[in-house]
């Protein structure tokens, strides 16, 4: 985890948004990037972008045969050193209104999805003598908001699973992290605010109400990640790191 050349490097939902960066980010310090993505062109034109040392993985962290597959491909690159755990959807409904299927979808994704990542991708990470994993949490792992009944459930369940796999696999020098980011300017923020009639207002006044009077950026999230699967965090894990401009600190 040192920036080495052969350090291998998995990001699940790396074809758009925070995980685009994030793939960018770790391939910049010298990573070989595996871009995984239920989106497979996403994936293929992110990987294209990055150049060699990056490759495309169409796989849906769901399913256990793709994820099976994603780990054996990293085995192949020289094993995992870096799981970034970014795939994720999101349903606007509130618990009288989510629906089975919308309930399912989310709670598949973001907590099952990570789920497969871990159990197949951890015992890579031993073998190839430890690394970092880090999921993207969200500020409503901590705090809630109206609409997201299923979207905050499944991210605060990630973070107690991310908790679990810390301490189970803190010996065998795996570390597991969360980052929790509030409204960013990339990703699904920006695809739900530009279905708003005024998408610029929305953003402004979201910017408003977090502490720091501004949106979160692809920078800070990626600089995170950084940190949590290099040396200079090695006793750190278990941690949930918040990126949200003092947004979960706030009492009201
Ligand atoms: N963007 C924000 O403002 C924000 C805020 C808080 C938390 N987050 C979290 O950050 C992470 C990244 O979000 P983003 O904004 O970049 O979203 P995004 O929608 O841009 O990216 C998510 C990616 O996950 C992929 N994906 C979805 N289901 C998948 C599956 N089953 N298997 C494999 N890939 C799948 C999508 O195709 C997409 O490329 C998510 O965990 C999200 O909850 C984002």
């Amino acid at each position: 985890m040192s920036g080495a050349s052969e350090q291998v490097a998995i990001v699940a939902g790396g074809a758009s948004g925070l995980g685009e960066a994030i793939a960018h980010g770790l391939a910049a310090r010298g990573d070989r990037v595996l871009v995984a993505d239920i989106d497979g062109e996403g994936a293929a034109r992110v990987a294209k972008s990055i150049g060699d040392t990056a490759e495309a993985h169409e796989a849906d962290i769901r399913v256990d045969r793709d994820v099976e597959r994603l780990i054996a491909a990293a085995a192949d690159a020289g094993g995992l050193h870096s799981l970034v755990l970014s795939a994720a959807v999101e349903t606007r409904a509130s618990i009288v209104d989510c629906t089975d299927d919308d309930w399912q979808r989310v709670v598949d994704t973001n907590l099952k999805g990570a789920f497969l990542c871990l159990r197949r991708g951890i015992p890579l990470m031993v073998a190839s003598g430890g690394g970092g994993v880090v999921a993207l949490g969200s500020v409503l792992g901590s705090i809630v908001a109206p609409q997201y009944a299923a979207y905050c459930a499944s991210k605060t369940a990630l973070v107690n699973l991310c908790k679990q796999a810390a301490i189970e696999h803190a010996p065998d020098g795996v570390r597991v992290n969360v980052v929790s980011p509030s409204a960013c300017e990339a990703g699904l923020f920006m695809q739900v605010t530009s279905m708003a009639p005024d998408p610029d207002a929305v953003r402004r006044m979201v910017a408003s109400n977090t502490p720091m009077k501004r949106l979160g950026t692809a920078a800070d999230v990626v600089n995170a990640v950084l940190f949590l699967t290099s040396e200079q965090s090695s006793y750190i894990s278990g941690a949930v790191i918040p990126l949200d401009g003092g947004m979960a600190a706030r009492r009201s």
